[in-house]
């Protein structure tokens, strides 16, 4: 790989199955650089288990996953692709950087105060520490750039913070990475309106059997404007979903639509599913086809694992020199 190329690193959770929001806001992004850069991009297993407490689930989630990213386009020859439980370097630098960081730095993490705000006193101490083994996924591989929907905007700002506190204690070790963040698909909704995520049960799932995709498109929510009356498309969650998949001219085709009126909801979520099935077609016919392949997507994850262990053990050996522990 030319030294010239920029690195990037991101990470995605096995917490369910790939939907609407993950694909425009942060997978689709790792499948295009896979042209420029050297890329890095793993399985975050380790941070699921903060939440999935089911050995199963937990293992066909990160199949799920794994199939998913492959039935995208991600090429193996040109991305290293790896399950971070592999790499036992990340907890190991997770656990130096534990030693750093402060507790009321942590209670300002987002997701930290969203779990506390809704009264949840009993929280794991694998949430709390959450950004910290999020910033040794990060620094251990030196990337440029972190691509990620805005929602990771706070973890990747930590993970500078944390990379900072380190050199300035131990002297300069990592380089600081930037979050690359595609300002227009941000946020993608879901279809109760609010931020699509597997969390709030609002999702399209790509990868989703036909029927139950009509289900969740057809569950959109709408207001109740007659089908006759003329509809404002900016505030239709179905309209707002459409024009992120949608060319100009069908964008503007629908827009016209919905301003005429005679144009229900129905016929716009008719519209809405045949769009994210074309859109999809070729990757949900790779994913079938892949999907009963398991030593080939097992070996694709165990290769990664090597090549991304080399970078990892490097990274790790040169912390360990610097903050005191012998190493030979
Ligand atoms: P979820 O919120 O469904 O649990 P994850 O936290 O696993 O999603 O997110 C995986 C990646 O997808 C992250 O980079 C995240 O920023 C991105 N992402 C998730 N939901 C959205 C969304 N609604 N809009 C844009 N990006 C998103
Ligand atoms: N926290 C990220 C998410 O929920 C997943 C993740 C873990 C990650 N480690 C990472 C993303 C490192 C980018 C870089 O989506």
């Amino acid at each position: 790989m030319p030294a010239s190329k920029k690195r990037i690193l991101s990470g995605i959770q096995p917490s369910g199955r790939p939907h609407l929001g993950n694909y425009l806001g942060a997978m689709r992004q790792h499948i295009e650089m896979q042209k420029d850069f050297e890329c890095f991009l793993f399985i975050a297993d380790l941070h699921a288990l903060t939440t999935v407490h089911d050995a199963k689930q937990m293992q066909e989630n990160t199949y799920n996953l794994a199939v998913s990213y492959l039935a995208l386009g991600l090429n193996p020859e040109k991305t290293v692709f790896f399950k971070q439980s592999d790499i036992s370097e990340h907890t190991e630098l997770f656990w130096i950087f534990d030693c750093l960081v402060k507790m009321p730095f942590l209670e300002r993490a987002h997701a930290w105060k969203d779990a506390k705000a809704k009264g949840k006193k009993e929280e794991s101490a694998g949430l709390f520490n959450y950004p910290v083994l999020q910033a040794a996924d990060i620094l251990l591989y030196q990337p440029d750039l972190v691509p990620v929907g805005k929602d990771q905007k706070q973890h990747i700002e930590m993970s500078r913070d944390i990379a900072i506190t380190f050199n300035t204690t131990f002297g300069e070790t990592f380089k600081i990475p930037d979050p690359l963040i595609k300002e227009e698909v941000a946020v993608i909704p879901g279809t109760d309106g609010q931020k699509m995520s597997k969390s709030y049960g609002n999702t399209i799932d790509i990868f989703a059997e036909e029927s139950e995709l009509k289900k969740q498109v057809m569950g959109i929510v709408t207001d109740s404007t007659p089908l006759e009356k003329p509809k404002d498309p900016k505030k239709c969650n179905v309209f707002n979903i459409y024009k992120l998949l949608a060319t100009k001219e069908e964008i503007k085709e629908m827009e016209t639509k919905y301003k005429k009126g005679g144009f229900g909801y129905g016929d716009a979520k008719k519209t809405l599913l045949a769009k994210i099935l074309e859109h999809f077609k070729e990757s949900r016919e790779k994913y079938k086809e892949i999907y009963p392949q398991k030593d080939m997507v097992y070996s694709i994850l165990e290769n990664g694992s090597m090549q991304a262990k080399k970078l990892a053990s490097k990274t790790l050996k040169e912390v360990k020199t610097k903050v005191g522990y012998i190493t030979r």
